[in-house]
């Protein structure tokens, strides 16, 4: 198919672009001896993860436990982690299935996650590698200090069925730019250093301490404690990204093209796609950047969106589009995006798209 062929609104991804920035994290991670352990949340596609396995990722993040039962099937013995603190028996049996046919591990910050895992790892006769989530900054998940850090991890050393593999944490709320991140890096290392000596003098494996995202990716190597990195948003990237100052506009491989539907109103242009297709994720880093950026007419502000509408501020622009002409939009955060769409479109060489269905669409629990 080609563009004018596929109905709007509908998300197009740059297939070169995906390439460039997967091989581009894969360099980053051998170059630092990083494990990279991709988020699949961003994509939700198994040909995509098959792409992130085959450029050298050690295995793959889920959020969901619905995730992972797709994502199981990216390749054999895919080593799967859990960046979710799964405790319900809705998940924990669920987990423990996929733990009788891969690697399975899970982000945990109670006794009580990992009990109920262990509870569920028996039933089946399996087990679950666990790693202690421990909070560097973000105040989300995470136990408060590296010594309620070890003291979780001695009391789940007492459990059979799960075994303690390592550490865990989520930098999400390091948002400087690249180059004065090195403050918030330090932090971070300092407080997964004292967690690693109490593991270290308490007998408790260490082996994997997982962290990263896309903000701090490029600056992983400043952590040195980690052994891995898992971000996510860098196959496509967005608006956040961007305005972050994470990548360039050229780097951002999956957009929203959408059709001008009405110029009714002086100085205004409407799109077919409000919050059902771009979500109404504001750009973290600039709240006043409208809801996503248009590719074709950068100087016009993507003001309000209602469902299935997009009001565009013309004000600004010297040029607007026709009635009936597609439009390109960036959209703040790719990753709920993509989650709306059944399939996304990935171009082909010559010109053409191709329907790739969105293999963990919905897949929320
Ligand atoms: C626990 C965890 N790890 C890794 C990531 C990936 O980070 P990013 O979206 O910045 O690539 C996320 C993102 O939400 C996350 O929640």
């Amino acid at each position: 198919m080609h563009n004018s062929d596929v109905p709007t609104p509908y998300l197009r991804i740059d297939t070169d672009r995906v390439h460039r920035n997967v091989a581009r994290m894969a360099t980053y991670a051998a170059k630092h001896g990083l494990g990279l352990r991709p988020h699949t949340k961003t994509h939700k596609s198994l040909w995509l993860a098959r792409a992130q396995l085959n450029a050298g990722a050690v295995g793959l993040t889920v959020a969901k436990v619905g995730e992972g039962e797709v994502m199981v099937d990216a390749a054999e013995d895919v080593d799967l982690l859990i960046a979710y603190p799964a405790l319900d028996p809705a998940r924990t049996g669920r987990i423990a299935k996929l733990a009788l046919r891969t690697t399975m591990r899970v982000a945990v910050d109670s006794l009580q996650a990992a009990q109920a895992l262990a509870a569920a790892a028996g039933a089946a006769g399996t087990t679950i590698g666990l790693l202690i989530d421990l909070d560097v900054g973000m105040g989300r998940t995470g136990v408060p200090s590296p010594t309620d850090a070890l003291e979780l991890a001695l009391a789940i050393d007492r459990v059979g069925g799960v075994r303690v593999d390592g550490l865990f944490c989520y930098p999400g709320h390091i948002w400087d730019q690249a180059e004065q991140q090195d403050k918030s890096l330090n932090r971070t290392a300092e407080r997964l250093e004292e967690a690693i000596s109490l593991f270290d003098r308490n007998g408790l494996d260490r082996g994997i301490v997982s962290g990263g995202s896309t903000p701090t990716a490029y600056q992983s190597h400043l952590v040195p404690q980690l052994t891995e990195i898992r971000p996510g948003t860098y196959v496509f990237n967005d608006m956040n990204t961007v305005r972050g100052g994470f990548c360039g506009l050229d780097e951002c491989a999956a957009a929203i093209v959408c059709t001008v539907v009405s110029n009714a109103v002086p100085g205004q242009f409407v799109l077919d796609g409000g919050t059902k297709t771009l979500t109404s994720d504001r750009c973290l880093p600039d709240r006043e950047s409208g809801h996503g950026h248009l590719i074709e007419y950068p100087d016009a502000l993507i003001a309000r969106l209602s469902e299935e509408h997009a009001q565009v501020d013309a004000s600004r622009c010297t040029a607007v589009p026709m009635l009936g002409e597609r439009v390109t939009i960036v959209p703040n955060h790719i990753c709920t995006c993509v989650n709306l769409q059944d399939a996304v479109w990935w171009t082909q060489p010559g010109g053409q798209l191709k329907r790739m269905a969105v293999d963990a669409r919905g897949r929320l629990s």
